[in-house]
């Protein structure tokens, strides 16, 4: 597929997906949003991806939301219709299997705070600007951002930047845990790539368990969630890289993961 309002690069085994409707502030349209789902089947089925970089083209905005023009023509059916694409793409980033990583530059408004709710990790410019406007429109988040923002920041604080739209700067996303890192608007994409890297070089498999250990756990209670992480630590007992791990650290050299 020719992509054309997004930009998708790999480097080694990272990929990046890249916003690119600048004039828009990388509005989140229907298209964009068509060919992110693309883009993440695509990483999906590519076993030399280990990590995902998202980020918006431009340091003004990595996305500013659904596309208003495109909200303001729906109905209840259409309505109905857009609320799940946008929910089975971040669904489908969420769920990827990889880690991903949300390089916020300037705005993440809207479905743009959603995108990066979605995203496994968040890194962020000291000029970010989040917030779940939605309210202002006469509506509410519905590409998830109900459901991850209260999970993330606590349901008090979710409700009240919900209720009354306000944007939340940078200082005060990285305070209330919205983001992992703070960093200058100039170093926000090599801050990105320093922590994919040091994921890139751990065993794989031990960190698509990790992934899922900590996300299907997540939704379940404690006792389920601690099986299923029993199960997948014993996956791991099984595997090569947790031999050479476990032998690499008595033999005091460092590992050689073979990803499996
Ligand atoms: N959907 C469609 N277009 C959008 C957009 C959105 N969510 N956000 C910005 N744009 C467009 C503007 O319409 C403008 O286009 P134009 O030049 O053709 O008129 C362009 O992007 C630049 O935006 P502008 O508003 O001129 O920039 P600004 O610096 O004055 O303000 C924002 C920036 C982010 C504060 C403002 O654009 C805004 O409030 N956007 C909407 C945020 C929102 O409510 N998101 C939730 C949607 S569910």
């Amino acid at each position: 597929m020719n992509y054309t309002s997004i930009i998708y690069e790999k480097k080694e085994h990272t990929a990046f997906v890249i916003l690119n409707r600048p004039d828009k502030l990388n509005a989140l349209d229907n298209h964009l949003l068509n060919e992110l789902k693309d883009v993440f089947t695509v990483i999906a089925h590519d076993d030399e991806i280990y990590t995902v970089i998202i980020t918006g083209k431009d340091e003004r905005s990595f996305a500013a939301g659904a596309d208003i023009n495109e909200l303001n023509q729906l109905n209840v059916l259409s309505g109905k219709k857009i609320t799940e694409l946008g929910q089975t793409v971040f669904n489908q980033i969420e769920n990827l299997g990889k880690p991903v990583i949300a390089a916020i530059n300037g705005y993440a408004l809207g479905g743009g705070c959603e995108l990066a709710l979605a995203c496994h990790i968040r890194v962020a410019s000291e000029n970010a600007v989040f917030g779940q406007p939605e309210i202002n429109l006469g509506t509410i988040p519905a590409y998830g951002g109900t459901q991850r923002l209260a999970k993330l920041i606590n349901c008090g604080r979710a409700l009240e930047y919900i209720l009354t739209g306000d944007c939340i700067p940078a200082q005060e996303a990285y305070r209330i845990g919205l983001v992992n890192k703070l960093c200058n608007p100039e170093d926000v994409l090599t801050e990105a790539e320093k922590i994919a890297n040091k994921i890139v070089s751990k065993g794989q498999v031990a960190v698509k368990m990790s992934l899922k250990a900590v996300l299907s756990g997540f939704n379940l209670p404690p006792n389920e969630g601690q099986h299923v992480e029993a199960s997948l630590f014993a996956v791991c007992c099984g595997t090569e890289d947790f031999k050479e791990g476990t032998s690499a650290f008595l033999e005091k050299r460092q590992p050689v993961f073979k990803n499996k």
